[in-house]
Formats: structure tokens, sequence, C-alpha cells
């Protein structure tokens, strides 16, 4: 099919998004509420969802891949998680004040994260890093945060610099250019790191997603997280993970756990609620007091400031300790990653019987599809995190709308997450919607062959 064709069969089978996205135009900015949720021709609006499925506003089903952006490890509508929901939300959904439930949730994530004495519940997770960045900044005395060239911390002033390629410049506007000054961004290796440590002495904290930029997408090199122990404990400097992502889903203590490294700040959003809003910072206790309004830290009573208004709100917090109860097996994981191996395999399968140009990868329960050469074929070793953040857009946007023809969504276009309800029958369709996929795209000259 001619790119003409495809977007006529796409259109035509999803007149109810269309419209709804004409609508959508006219009262949201930009016809949407993520950045990340554009997509061309138009974006999906989905009005239902069960375990690994969803269905689009014209009836359409959907494998996802993206689950939630990575919130919902134990698949949509959980039965737990439902229950756990309806049965607070009956109790009423907001006290603004302190409940058992959220003592309870604390002491499931102390559980898990033994590095976390103290837990501080937020409102999503840039909340999280917020604060992770306010308390690191209190305790030394010290003002600039190391980061690593596109990882992605939220969408706050401070948590996002160096995300979007090229990471040395400022990715938006509409941020004080000493917030962009006060971001150390460097490439994710020990040697960049100690350089960058010794040239700023006014380092407060390094601060990593501990799965690699973007979720994985930019794998990082072997032992990273202990040598950045290592380096922060011989500068002074506070070690923050942000588990944002790998928080329940690379094993139930997270990344921290699976590579045995203590990080002094942990953050967790997504599937820490269960895949309702929600964050939090966690941390040795000797930090999270700074947080006690009952304290006076140099001269200051409540020495770190921190509000809001549905930090650990109930239906969170119910929904929080549900899905912790069964994070805690390390069944879901188990699973996940099976199903995630499996898919990932057969990709790579697919792209060596088209001879397409390109590598499928990933740790935990995520995969991701690089396309385009690679110095060793089939495998993205060797590339830099520009280039495997730099796939060009028609390929990308090729490639999604493809799969959304077939039945298939991913998350963030390139790639995604599996989770505790994909079966093996959903990777073996995924697989077969992937084939005809890259088959039509290659054929198409839209992607690269070898
Ligand atoms: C690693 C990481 N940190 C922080 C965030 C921000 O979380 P939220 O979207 O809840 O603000 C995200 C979101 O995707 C993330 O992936």
């Amino acid at each position: 099919m001619n790119d003409d064709a495809t977007r006529d069969v796409f259109e035509r089978g999803r007149e109810g998004s269309k419209a709804l996205f004409e609508k959508a135009r006219g009262v949201l900015a930009g016809g949407l509420t993520s950045e990340l949720r554009a997509a061309a021709p138009f974006p999906l609006f989905i009005e239902r969802a069960q375990g690994a499925r969803k269905w689009d506003a014209d009836g359409n089903e959907y494998i996802d891949y993206s689950m939630g952006s990575a919130a919902l490890l134990l698949g949509h509508a959980h039965p737990a998680v439902i229950e756990a929901l309806g049965r607070q939300a009956s109790k009423g959904t907001l006290y603004s004040a302190l409940t058992a439930l959220e003592v309870e949730w604390a002491e499931a994530v102390k559980s898990l994260y033994p590095a976390a004495g103290q837990v501080r519940f937020t409102g999503s997770g840039t909340e999280a890093t917020t604060l992770a960045f306010r308390l690191a900044r209190a305790a030394t005395g010290r003002e600039k945060i190391l980061c690593f060239e596109g990882h992605f911390h939220g969408w706050g002033d401070d948590t996002s610099v160096g995300i979007k390629v090229p990471f040395g410049r400022p990715h938006t506007h509409g941020i004080l250019a000493a917030v962009n000054e006060a971001a150390i961004v460097c490439p994710a290796d020990l040697e960049s790191a100690e350089a960058a440590l010794a040239a700023n002495p006014d380092t407060a904290a390094i601060v990593l997603e501990p799965s690699g930029a973007s979720w994985g997408t930019v794998p990082l090199p072997e032992g990273f997280p202990e040598g950045l122990r290592r380096l922060a404990d011989a500068s002074g400097v506070l070690l923050i993970f942000d588990e944002v992502i790998t928080g329940f889903r690379w094993s139930p203590g997270g990344a921290q756990a699976l590579f045995g490294v203590a990080p002094d700040l942990t953050t967790l959003a997504k599937n820490l609620t269960g895949g309702l809003p929600g964050g939090a910072v966690a941390g040795h206790e000797e930090l999270m007091r700074l947080l006690d309004p009952a304290l006076e830290y140099k001269g200051m009573r409540a020495g770190v400031f921190h509000r809001g208004t549905f930090n650990a709100n109930p239906l969170s917090a119910a929904t929080g300790i549900a899905a912790i109860g069964l994070f805690r097996t390390g069944e879901p994981q188990r699973h996940a990653d099976a199903m995630a191996a499996r898919l990932r395999e057969g990709m790579a399968r697919v792209l060596r019987h088209h001879e397409i140009a390109g590598a499928v990868y990933g740790p935990s329960s995520t995969f991701h599809i690089y396309l385009g050469p690679t110095p060793r074929n089939g495998s993205v070793e060797g590339l830099s995190a520009a280039a495997l953040k730099s796939i060009p857009p028609a390929a990308v946007q090729a490639l999604q709308l493809a799969l959304r023809l077939r039945g298939v969504d991913l998350m963030s276009y390139t790639g995604g997450v599996t989770s505790a309800a994909h079966t093996p029958a959903d990777i073996d369709q995924t697989l077969e919607a992937f084939d005809s996929a890259m088959e039509e795209l290659a054929g198409a000259g839209k992607i690269e062959r070898l």
C-alpha cells in the first residue's frame, strides 16, 4: 500500500477517533494532554481496556504494549486493583488528612526497598524527582545535579534537562537559564562522570535511570550503577536512583535490589500505585527528616518545603497496597519478563528474515526496536545515545501506523513493555503483525534493508 492508501484504510476504520480529535483540537492544547500521545494522522481515542488489550472509539482491538506508560505491570483493570479501588471509593476519595492506608503503603515500600528508611508520597513521578533534587541540595548545601544524556526524570524544569538530542542544548523554551546551568549533562560512562564531578565540586547529586536512558533505549555500560556509588561516596555527592520505571518492574525491590546497589534517595511512581496517580521519594532517615515540619534545619522550620493536595490520596494508597502485595511474590515480573524475551527473540527473527537493518533489545519486561544500520548487526553495542534516540521520525511513524493497523499498540513508537496479563498467544499474534508490517515497510522502502 502507498502512504495515501495506508492512511485511508486507517482513517476509514477510525472515524470515531478522527472526529474526537477534531473536537479535541478545539478545547485541548495541541489536541492532547501529553506530547507523547501525538500520532499521525491522528491519535487513537481509547474507550476501555482489560488485561493486555484495549479498544478504541470505533471498537478496534489492540494488544497493548504501552500499558499505561509502563504503570500497569499487572495489566489493565486487574481484579485486585479494581476491588481495592471500589472498596476505598465508597468510603470517600480525599480527606486532606493522614490515613492508616498511607502508613501501610509506606511500610510495604520499605519492606522491599531496604535503602528506603522513610517515604514521602507525592502526586507524580515528576514531583518525586523534583523533591529528591530539592532534598539533595538542602542536605549537601550544593547546587548542581549530574545527570546523563537522554535520561528522563519527569517534565519539570530541572528534571528534563538533557532529555532530547542534541543533549547539550535547552530542550524547551520557558526554563530559566540558571536551571539549565545547574544541570551537568554527561555521557553515561564512568570516566565522563568522574571528570564531570572533578570539574564541578558544587554537585549535590548524581541521578540516573538505572534502566539506561528512556527505560533502556540506551543500555548502561556494565557496572555503571556500582561505579557511580563509588564515585558518589568519594566526592560526598548523593546518589539518586530514579526508579519510576524500574521500581517493582525490574524486581520486587526494583533495579537496586537487582544490582545490589543502595542509593541515597529513590524515586518511585507508576507501579507504586498499581497504576493510579502518585509517586514517592524514599531514602534514609537522616535525609528524609529534613521534611519534618517539627524540625528546625539551618535556621528554618520545615527545612525542605513540600505540599500536595493529592499526595497519598486514599484511592492510590489502597490500590498501591493491593498491587505491591502481588509484586512481592515476584511472579508478575517473572511472567512479564518471559513474555518480553519471547517478543524480543521473535522480532529479531523477523528483522533477520526480511534482512532489515536494526536490532531488538531490552532488559526486564521491555523491548526496544532500533531501525537502522548497526556496527554489529543485531546488536546496538557501539551505538551512541544520540544515535539510539534518533531513529528517523518517518520510519518511527510508519512503524507505529503499520502496527496500529494490525491491532498492536507500542509505547513511544519503537518499543514497549509487557505485563503479567500478556499471554504467549498475544505475543505470537503480535509477531505475525510485526512480520507483516516489516515486510510492507521494507518493501515500500520506508525502512532500510541490510
Ligand atoms: C524514569 C522516569 N522518571 C520520571 C518520570 C515522570 O513521571 P510522571 O509522568 O509520573 O510525572 C517518568 C515518566 O515516564 C520516567 O519514566
